[in-house]
């Protein structure tokens, strides 16, 4: 099997590279020349765990190949993938599809046999239709399915996703376009994974209902956790009291600063303007949307209070830029929300995180990024933890205490115990989990 990979973003490259190691010769193809050229040296142009020695070892066993020619590429594929972006438009969040239906079109004028065009971005309901529309209108004689196969990859857990998924989801309306898919995936069936086939507005609608409802899921526990700061429940043991329940599932329900990154955000967003233009609003999902922006810049004044209510002059050091941890994408981090209200109230801002510095530079102003988590810390008010990378989760507490004016920490991803700080000496405030416990209407602790 002969497959071309339109787009060597997040999604391309990480599906291109996993079906060269399933055995399929892969073409990526990109625009960008000076990407190609990288990614023919062996640079990655991402932050993946393992992605590079994967790229590396199936591009020298000659089925991963990169190119700027996208005839070629197209010509020769029994298959091709259209993984290009689909941002946010701005002014109304729909899925901007200009990328998605331009692929369309020159993949049209490129094909030669029978191909099956897959559309691998996530694209709202009812693009997979308009994609073959466009390609019967630009190509009469085209012979093609067009077939939606959408993605379920964590940014950081990408490879093993792919590899080990849940399910497969593949709306594919032919038994021709199915056995293609089948072929693709094969490997897959070794393993026993659920390959559920449906139709193309089915597979679509398949990819935002699941990411809107992890989204609700973690704004659910999310508001939990404020009413368990008031009430003086631990959040923590009511998610799992909850999750024990096979009908709720114990994932996804770990209070935080609120959801962020590539996905969640722009598809709950998406969906919400889907389901408008449809006439059957989806009224929580709105208020999801609403409440988890609102939760981001509530996170600062978590701090301001940390630190006796006024940030004026005084100097704050945060751990983690990122959404999460194990990726360098700051794309709708709460930090992008909680950096800047702090130095809009006065605050001196000096942060740390090992992957998404670089980024966080061109999108944050007045803030000193630091080489290590500890040059942070001196002489610092508050200490905060905005993603739970490995490296903050077993901080030197001595080191600490010695290094800022007062220990004070707020944790917004509930990295340590409140009772291990207030052992530690540390004035701890963590996410729905008032400690001591049983005091009523007390502070988050
Ligand atoms: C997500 C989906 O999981 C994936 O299936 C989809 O195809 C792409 O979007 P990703 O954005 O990489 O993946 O990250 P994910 O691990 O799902 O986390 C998303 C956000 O939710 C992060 O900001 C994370 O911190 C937050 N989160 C997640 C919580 O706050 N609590 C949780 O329990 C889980």
């Amino acid at each position: 099997m002969r497959i071309a990979m339109i787009g060597t973003g997040y999604v391309g490259l990480v599906s291109g590279a996993c079906f060269s190691e399933f055995g399929v010769t892969v073409t990526c193809v990109d625009k960008d020349e000076s990407k190609i050229e990288r990614l023919k040296r062996g640079e990655i142009p991402i932050f993946e765990p393992g992605l590079d020695k994967l790229v590396a070892s199936n591009a020298a066993a000659g089925r991963l190949h990169f190119t700027t020619d996208l005839t070629e590429a197209v010509k020769e594929a029994d298959a091709v993938f259209i993984a290009v972006g689909t941002p946010s438009r701005r002014g109304d969040g729909h899925a901007d599809l200009s990328y998605v239906f331009g692929a369309a079109e020159e993949i049209a004028r490129a094909m030669d046999g029978y191909t099956v065009v897959v559309t691998k971005s996530t694209v709202p309901v009812g693009t997979g239709r308009e994609v073959e529309r466009v390609i019967r209108e630009t190509r009469a004689d085209a012979d093609f399915d067009v077939v939606s196969n959408p993605e379920f990859l964590r940014e950081g857990s990408a490879i093993n996703d792919f590899m080990r998924p849940d399910r497969v989801v593949i709306g594919a309306e032919t038994e021709r376009a199915r056995e293609v898919m089948r072929q693709l995936y094969r490997v897959l069936y070794l393993i026993e994974t659920p390959i559920l086939f449906t139709n193309l507005e089915t597979s679509e609608m398949i990819k935002y209902a699941a990411n809107t409802f992890l989204a609700t899921k973690i704004t659910f526990i999310n508001e939990i956790a404020d009413l368990c700061e008031r009430a003086g429940a631990d959040v923590h043991d009511v998610a799992k009291g909850i999750g024990l329940d096979g009908r709720i599932g114990r994932k996804f329900l770990h209070p935080g600063p609120g959801y962020g990154g590539s996905c969640f955000p722009k598809d709950t967003l998406a969906l919400v303007r889907t389901a408008r233009d449809f006439g059957a609003p989806l009224r929580i999902v709105e208020t999801v949307v609403d409440i988890n922006d609102k939760r981001k810049e509530a996170m600062a004044e978590r701090i301001v209070a940390a630190a006796g209510g006024d940030v004026k002059g005084k100097t704050i050091a945060i751990l983690g830029l990122a959404f999460k941890p194990n990726t360098d994408d700051m794309r709708d981090a709460p930090s992008l929300a909680i950096v800047p209200a702090l130095v809009a109230a006065g605050a001196k801002v000096r942060a740390f995180d090992p992957e998404s510095m670089n980024e966080a530079r061109k999108m944050m102003d007045g803030v000193e990024f630091c080489d290590t988590a500890y040059d942070t810390m001196p002489g610092a008010d508050v200490l905060a933890i905005l993603t739970e990378w490995n490296e903050f989760r077993s901080l030197n507490f001595q080191r600490i205490k010695e290094l800022m004016k007062a220990p004070v920490m707020v944790d917004l991803r509930n990295v340590y115990e409140p009772e291990m700080m207030a052992k530690a000496g540390f004035t701890y405030t963590s996410i729905g989990r008032p400690w001591p416990y049983g005091k009523r209407g007390g502070s988050a602790g």
